[in-house]
Protein backbone atom coordinates (compact mmCIF):
# COMPACT_ATOMS: atom_id res chain seq x y z
CA UNK A 1 0.00 0.00 0.00
CA UNK A 2 1.35 3.61 -0.83
CA UNK A 3 -0.58 6.19 1.12
CA UNK A 4 0.62 9.74 2.10
CA UNK A 5 -0.88 9.06 5.86
CA UNK A 6 -0.17 6.59 8.90
CA UNK A 7 1.37 7.22 12.18
CA UNK A 8 0.71 11.05 13.02
CA UNK A 9 2.88 12.19 10.68
CA UNK A 10 1.38 15.52 9.11
CA UNK A 11 0.52 15.60 5.41
CA UNK A 12 -0.86 18.53 2.84
CA UNK A 13 -3.37 17.13 0.23
CA UNK A 14 -4.65 19.14 -2.62
CA UNK A 15 -7.81 18.73 -4.35
CA UNK A 16 -8.86 20.25 -7.71
CA UNK A 17 -13.27 20.85 -7.95
CA UNK A 18 -13.09 21.57 -4.71
CA UNK A 19 -15.84 23.71 -4.39
CA UNK A 20 -18.52 21.62 -4.70
CA UNK A 21 -19.94 17.82 -4.55
CA UNK A 22 -17.40 14.90 -4.47
CA UNK A 23 -14.56 17.30 -4.29
CA UNK A 24 -15.31 19.67 -1.60
CA UNK A 25 -16.65 15.38 0.40
CA UNK A 26 -12.95 14.64 -0.30
CA UNK A 27 -11.15 18.01 0.92
CA UNK A 28 -13.58 17.64 4.37
CA UNK A 29 -12.85 13.93 4.92
CA UNK A 30 -8.92 14.39 4.42
CA UNK A 31 -9.34 17.40 6.46
CA UNK A 32 -10.67 15.03 9.11
CA UNK A 33 -7.98 12.80 9.15
CA UNK A 34 -5.68 15.75 9.48
CA UNK A 35 -4.48 17.21 5.90
CA UNK A 36 -3.29 20.45 6.14
CA UNK A 37 -5.66 21.30 2.60
CA UNK A 38 -5.22 23.07 -0.92
CA UNK A 39 -8.36 23.50 -2.67
CA UNK A 40 -8.67 24.47 -6.28
CA UNK A 41 -11.38 25.41 -8.40
CA UNK A 42 -12.46 27.83 -11.43
CA UNK A 43 -15.36 28.79 -9.31
CA UNK A 44 -13.95 31.58 -7.09
CA UNK A 45 -16.96 32.20 -4.95
CA UNK A 46 -17.04 28.34 -4.27
CA UNK A 47 -13.31 27.73 -3.30
CA UNK A 48 -13.84 30.80 -1.00
CA UNK A 49 -16.23 29.54 1.28
CA UNK A 50 -15.37 25.66 1.08
CA UNK A 51 -11.82 27.13 2.47
CA UNK A 52 -13.37 29.49 4.46
CA UNK A 53 -14.95 26.00 6.16
CA UNK A 54 -12.22 23.83 6.23
CA UNK A 55 -9.40 26.32 7.23
CA UNK A 56 -7.91 25.57 3.87
CA UNK A 57 -5.91 27.61 1.16
CA UNK A 58 -7.52 28.55 -1.50
CA UNK A 59 -6.95 28.83 -4.69
CA UNK A 60 -8.47 29.99 -8.22
CA UNK A 61 -7.43 27.89 -10.78
CA UNK A 62 -8.82 26.08 -14.36
CA UNK A 63 -7.19 22.91 -14.39
CA UNK A 64 -7.34 22.74 -18.15
CA UNK A 65 -4.87 25.37 -18.08
CA UNK A 66 -1.14 23.70 -17.56
CA UNK A 67 0.08 26.96 -16.47
CA UNK A 68 -2.58 27.69 -13.92
CA UNK A 69 -1.72 23.68 -12.47
CA UNK A 70 1.77 24.53 -12.69
CA UNK A 71 1.20 27.16 -9.93
CA UNK A 72 -1.02 25.35 -8.09
CA UNK A 73 1.77 22.29 -7.77
CA UNK A 74 4.07 25.13 -6.95
CA UNK A 75 2.38 26.25 -3.98
CA UNK A 76 0.92 23.14 -2.59
CA UNK A 77 4.49 21.94 -3.64
CA UNK A 78 4.43 19.99 0.21
CA UNK A 79 1.40 18.00 -0.74
CA UNK A 80 1.81 14.16 -0.49
CA UNK A 81 -2.37 13.55 -1.61
CA UNK A 82 -3.55 15.17 -4.51
CA UNK A 83 -7.17 14.74 -5.85
CA UNK A 84 -7.77 15.43 -9.50
CA UNK A 85 -11.53 15.41 -9.20
CA UNK A 86 -12.39 18.94 -11.39
CA UNK A 87 -14.64 18.02 -14.01
CA UNK A 88 -17.43 19.11 -16.54
CA UNK A 89 -20.50 17.40 -18.44
CA UNK A 90 -21.28 19.96 -21.42
CA UNK A 91 -25.07 20.42 -22.53
CA UNK A 92 -25.13 18.18 -25.36
CA UNK A 93 -26.14 14.47 -24.09
CA UNK A 94 -26.86 13.09 -27.47
CA UNK A 95 -24.86 11.26 -30.12
CA UNK A 96 -20.96 12.40 -30.57
CA UNK A 97 -21.90 14.11 -34.28
CA UNK A 98 -24.42 16.04 -32.37
CA UNK A 99 -21.72 17.92 -29.89
CA UNK A 100 -20.77 20.81 -31.47
CA UNK A 101 -16.79 21.22 -32.09
CA UNK A 102 -16.42 23.56 -29.00
CA UNK A 103 -17.92 21.48 -26.42
CA UNK A 104 -15.77 18.22 -27.78
CA UNK A 105 -12.81 20.94 -26.31
CA UNK A 106 -13.82 22.54 -23.18
CA UNK A 107 -14.66 18.67 -22.26
CA UNK A 108 -12.06 17.21 -23.18
CA UNK A 109 -9.93 20.10 -22.00
CA UNK A 110 -10.97 20.27 -18.37
CA UNK A 111 -12.09 16.18 -17.77
CA UNK A 112 -8.65 14.49 -19.90
CA UNK A 113 -6.07 17.65 -20.30
CA UNK A 114 -6.92 18.73 -16.53
CA UNK A 115 -6.07 15.42 -15.36
CA UNK A 116 -2.56 15.32 -17.45
CA UNK A 117 -2.02 18.66 -16.84
CA UNK A 118 -2.16 17.51 -12.71
CA UNK A 119 -0.22 14.55 -13.35
CA UNK A 120 2.48 16.63 -15.18
CA UNK A 121 2.80 19.19 -12.66
CA UNK A 122 2.56 17.02 -9.86
CA UNK A 123 3.93 13.34 -10.34
CA UNK A 124 7.55 14.93 -10.77
CA UNK A 125 7.15 16.65 -7.49
CA UNK A 126 5.94 13.32 -5.57
CA UNK A 127 8.72 11.54 -7.15
CA UNK A 128 11.38 13.76 -6.06
CA UNK A 129 10.22 13.68 -2.58
CA UNK A 130 11.14 9.98 -2.30
CA UNK A 131 7.96 9.90 0.32
CA UNK A 132 4.89 7.89 0.37
CA UNK A 133 2.39 9.94 -2.02
CA UNK A 134 -1.19 8.99 -4.08
CA UNK A 135 -2.98 10.47 -6.83
CA UNK A 136 -6.60 9.94 -6.67
CA UNK A 137 -8.40 10.83 -9.72
CA UNK A 138 -12.43 11.22 -9.95
CA UNK A 139 -12.84 9.38 -13.17
CA UNK A 140 -16.55 8.09 -13.87
CA UNK A 141 -18.55 4.43 -14.06
CA UNK A 142 -18.98 6.10 -17.85
CA UNK A 143 -15.11 5.65 -18.17
CA UNK A 144 -15.32 1.99 -16.98
CA UNK A 145 -18.49 0.89 -20.09
CA UNK A 146 -20.37 2.94 -22.65
CA UNK A 147 -24.00 4.03 -22.02
CA UNK A 148 -26.53 5.90 -24.93
CA UNK A 149 -25.76 8.98 -25.87
CA UNK A 150 -24.01 10.99 -23.19
CA UNK A 151 -22.25 13.45 -25.58
CA UNK A 152 -18.57 14.20 -24.50
CA UNK A 153 -18.85 13.32 -21.12
CA UNK A 154 -18.69 9.50 -21.75
CA UNK A 155 -15.33 9.52 -23.99
CA UNK A 156 -13.95 12.28 -22.10
CA UNK A 157 -13.71 9.64 -19.03
CA UNK A 158 -12.44 6.70 -21.09
CA UNK A 159 -9.84 8.64 -21.67
CA UNK A 160 -9.09 9.07 -18.38
CA UNK A 161 -9.39 6.06 -17.14
CA UNK A 162 -6.92 5.12 -19.51
CA UNK A 163 -4.43 7.54 -18.79
CA UNK A 164 -4.66 6.73 -15.26
CA UNK A 165 -4.11 3.30 -15.98
CA UNK A 166 -0.93 4.38 -17.73
CA UNK A 167 0.17 6.22 -14.94
CA UNK A 168 -0.46 3.28 -12.63
CA UNK A 169 2.08 1.08 -15.06
CA UNK A 170 4.66 3.83 -15.37
CA UNK A 171 4.33 4.49 -11.13
CA UNK A 172 4.80 0.77 -10.32
CA UNK A 173 7.55 0.18 -8.05
CA UNK A 174 7.51 3.77 -6.80
CA UNK A 175 6.47 5.08 -3.41
CA UNK A 176 4.08 7.28 -5.36
CA UNK A 177 0.45 5.56 -5.62
CA UNK A 178 -2.64 6.25 -7.97
CA UNK A 179 -5.96 5.34 -8.00
CA UNK A 180 -9.27 6.04 -9.07
CA UNK A 181 -13.33 6.07 -8.40
CA UNK A 182 -15.72 5.63 -10.95
CA UNK A 183 -18.85 6.29 -9.23
CA UNK A 184 -22.32 6.30 -11.16
CA UNK A 185 -24.66 9.08 -10.24
CA UNK A 186 -23.69 10.94 -7.17
CA UNK A 187 -26.00 13.94 -5.82
CA UNK A 188 -23.39 17.16 -6.26
CA UNK A 189 -24.20 20.01 -8.77
CA UNK A 190 -23.90 17.73 -11.51
CA UNK A 191 -26.32 15.65 -11.36
CA UNK A 192 -29.66 16.27 -8.97
CA UNK A 193 -29.95 12.29 -7.90
CA UNK A 194 -27.70 9.67 -6.84
CA UNK A 195 -25.31 8.83 -3.85
CA UNK A 196 -24.21 10.86 -1.66
CA UNK A 197 -20.91 12.14 -2.22
CA UNK A 198 -19.52 12.05 1.58
CA UNK A 199 -20.13 8.22 0.93
CA UNK A 200 -18.20 8.25 -2.16
CA UNK A 201 -15.56 10.24 -0.74
CA UNK A 202 -15.11 7.55 2.50
CA UNK A 203 -15.35 4.81 0.13
CA UNK A 204 -12.91 6.27 -2.41
CA UNK A 205 -10.32 6.96 0.82
CA UNK A 206 -10.94 3.81 2.36
CA UNK A 207 -9.82 2.42 -1.42
CA UNK A 208 -6.59 4.28 -0.56
CA UNK A 209 -6.30 2.64 2.89
CA UNK A 210 -6.78 -0.58 1.06
CA UNK A 211 -4.59 -0.21 -1.83
CA UNK A 212 -6.92 -1.05 -4.49
CA UNK A 213 -6.62 0.61 -7.64
CA UNK A 214 -10.17 1.46 -9.24
CA UNK A 215 -13.58 1.87 -7.07
CA UNK A 216 -16.32 0.54 -9.30
CA UNK A 217 -19.76 0.43 -8.20
CA UNK A 218 -20.38 -3.41 -7.48
CA UNK A 219 -23.75 -3.50 -8.62
CA UNK A 220 -22.44 -2.42 -12.30
CA UNK A 221 -18.99 -4.83 -12.22
CA UNK A 222 -20.59 -7.31 -14.38
CA UNK A 223 -22.09 -5.60 -16.57
CA UNK A 224 -19.30 -3.29 -17.48
CA UNK A 225 -17.16 -6.66 -17.64
CA UNK A 226 -20.55 -8.04 -19.79
CA UNK A 227 -19.92 -5.30 -22.39
CA UNK A 228 -16.41 -5.33 -23.44
CA UNK A 229 -16.06 -9.36 -23.35
CA UNK A 230 -19.25 -8.73 -26.29
CA UNK A 231 -16.92 -6.12 -27.55
CA UNK A 232 -13.81 -8.19 -27.43
CA UNK A 233 -16.18 -11.37 -29.26
CA UNK A 234 -17.09 -8.79 -31.58
CA UNK A 235 -20.52 -7.94 -30.52
CA UNK A 236 -21.55 -4.46 -31.00
CA UNK A 237 -22.08 -3.08 -27.15
CA UNK A 238 -25.39 -3.06 -25.89
CA UNK A 239 -26.97 -0.57 -23.07
CA UNK A 240 -25.60 -1.88 -19.35
CA UNK A 241 -27.69 -2.21 -16.67
CA UNK A 242 -26.76 -2.78 -13.53
CA UNK A 243 -27.30 -5.83 -10.93
CA UNK A 244 -30.11 -6.95 -9.21
N1 LIG B 1 -22.13 13.68 -9.99
C1 LIG B 1 -22.05 12.55 -10.66
O1 LIG B 1 -23.06 11.88 -10.93
C2 LIG B 1 -20.69 12.02 -11.05
C3 LIG B 1 -20.56 10.65 -11.38
C4 LIG B 1 -19.32 10.16 -11.75
C5 LIG B 1 -18.22 11.01 -11.78
N2 LIG B 1 -18.36 12.34 -11.46
C6 LIG B 1 -17.18 13.18 -11.53
O2 LIG B 1 -16.96 13.74 -10.25
C7 LIG B 1 -16.14 14.91 -10.40
C8 LIG B 1 -16.70 16.00 -9.51
O3 LIG B 1 -17.97 16.36 -9.98
P1 LIG B 1 -19.22 16.58 -9.02
O4 LIG B 1 -20.20 15.53 -9.32
O5 LIG B 1 -18.75 16.75 -7.63
O6 LIG B 1 -19.80 17.92 -9.66
P2 LIG B 1 -19.90 19.41 -9.09
O7 LIG B 1 -20.36 20.19 -10.26
O8 LIG B 1 -20.71 19.44 -7.84
O9 LIG B 1 -18.39 19.79 -8.72
C9 LIG B 1 -17.41 19.99 -9.70
C10 LIG B 1 -16.51 21.13 -9.25
O10 LIG B 1 -15.46 21.25 -10.23
C11 LIG B 1 -15.30 22.63 -10.52
N3 LIG B 1 -14.74 22.79 -11.86
C12 LIG B 1 -15.39 22.65 -13.04
N4 LIG B 1 -14.55 22.93 -14.05
C13 LIG B 1 -13.36 23.23 -13.50
C14 LIG B 1 -12.11 23.63 -14.03
N5 LIG B 1 -11.94 23.78 -15.36
N6 LIG B 1 -11.08 23.86 -13.18
C15 LIG B 1 -11.26 23.74 -11.84
N7 LIG B 1 -12.43 23.40 -11.28
C16 LIG B 1 -13.47 23.15 -12.10
C17 LIG B 1 -16.69 23.24 -10.41
O11 LIG B 1 -16.64 24.65 -10.24
C18 LIG B 1 -17.25 22.48 -9.20
O12 LIG B 1 -16.95 23.16 -8.00
C19 LIG B 1 -16.14 15.23 -11.89
O13 LIG B 1 -14.91 14.82 -12.45
C20 LIG B 1 -17.27 14.39 -12.43
O14 LIG B 1 -17.10 14.07 -13.78
C21 LIG B 1 -19.58 12.84 -11.09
Amino acid sequence: MTSPWGGDRPFTAVVTGAGSGIGLALAAQLRERGAELVLADVDRAAVLGAAERLGATAVVADVADPEAVEQLAEQASGARFVCLNAGIVGPSVGAPWEVPAAEWDRVFAVNVAGVVNGLRAFVPRLLGAAEPAHVLVTASLAGMTVFPGGGAYGPSKHAVAAVVAHAAMALEGTPVGIGMICPALVATGMSPVGADPADVAREALRAVDDGVFAVVPPEWRAAVVDQLATVAAGGRPTPPAPAG
